[in-house]
């Protein structure tokens, strides 16, 4: 099936091939991405997610191709041409065309494209049941604050994680846990809610801000050492597409079932999400 695609600033389907070869998103990378969801055609969280992108766009050095008034219609026209009510939105811009050269122009138009899709949200069995992770390496690099495209490191090590029966790889660096290949993580102790702090070395997920928003006192922001993974209470991953998904085994080691706060904040955030 196509899909509705927004490529800088007309509409037209995933169908038309709108790149360049000479894009240097596809040549070196050089983009920052965005995803969000919609439910009802509505979409969950926009300003955030607008936020993300426009201080990734500032960190690389990229020109926004939109205000975030343009981007919010932009984002309503393409969800009104989309023939589903709920699904994603992936967002990428990139520095743009120009001849491959590492030295870029500095007066480079973005290449900007956004697109719709149908996706299967966790149902209420899978948000109860939860999610396997499995242990790797963390080698990404060291902005992983920023939502670049550069996502070789994430999708190899989730590739291993699946090829070991994990849903999901969750990303160590040396002793200290980061964050999962495309999810934000949290363990509970003792009644806190804790997850690494915001820096250089995770993405600052959406969904997380959120749930600490909702977590309000209960939260400590700090690093975790891996040997804290074998008594925590509860264990649960945040993202757009998972909403808050608790964790039942990590590798080998079987974790309790969803506890009490994973699943208020499940429905806390649901309840949200669908105000939204
Ligand atoms: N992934 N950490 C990483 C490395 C991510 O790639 C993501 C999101 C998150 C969660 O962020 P948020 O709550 O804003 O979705 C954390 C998206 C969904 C993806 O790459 O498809």
């Amino acid at each position: 099936m196509s899909d509705v695609l927004y490529f800088n600033g007309r509409f037209t389907t995933t169908d038309e091939r709108v790149l360049r070869v000479e894009d240097r998103g596809f040549l070196f990378g050089d983009a920052v991405y965005e995803v969000f969801k919609f439910l009802r055609k509505r979409p969950v969280f926009l300003g955030d997610h607008w936020r993300r992108l426009s201080n990734g766009l500032t960190a690389i050095d990229i020109r926004n191709p939109w205000t975030e008034e343009s981007f919010a219609s932009s984002m309503r026209e393409l969800l009104d041409r989309t023939s589903f009510e709920d699904g994603i939105v992936y967002i990428e811009v990139s520095r743009g065309e120009g001849p491959r050269a590492h030295f870029y122009a500095d007066d480079m138009t973005p290449t900007a494209v956004a697109f719709s899709r149908a996706y299967n949200f966790p149902d209420a069995a899978k948000k109860e049941r939860g999610i396997r992770l499995i242990t790797d390496a963390d080698l990404r690099w060291k902005h992983c604050d920023v939502k670049s495209v550069n996502l070789l490191p994430n999708a190899l090590s989730k590739k291993k994680a699946q090829r070991s029966g994990g849903d999901e790889v969750l990303l160590i660096d040396r002793d200290i846990v980061r964050e999962c290949g495309s999810s934000s993580f949290f363990i509970v102790k003792n009644g806190r809610v804790i997850t690494h702090p915001l820096d250089c070395h995770i993405l600052p997920g959406v969904t997380r801000d959120r749930v600490i928003a909702l977590a309000r006192d209960l939260v400590d922001e700090r690093e975790i050492h891996a040997a804290e993974l074998d008594d925590a209470d509860e264990i649960f991953i945040t993202s757009t597409t998972l909403g808050v998904m608790p964790v039942n085994q990590i590798d080998d080691k079987a974790k309790r079932t969803r506890g009490p706060i994973t699943a208020e904040l499940q429905r806390r955030l649901d309840e949200e999400e669908s105000r939204a």
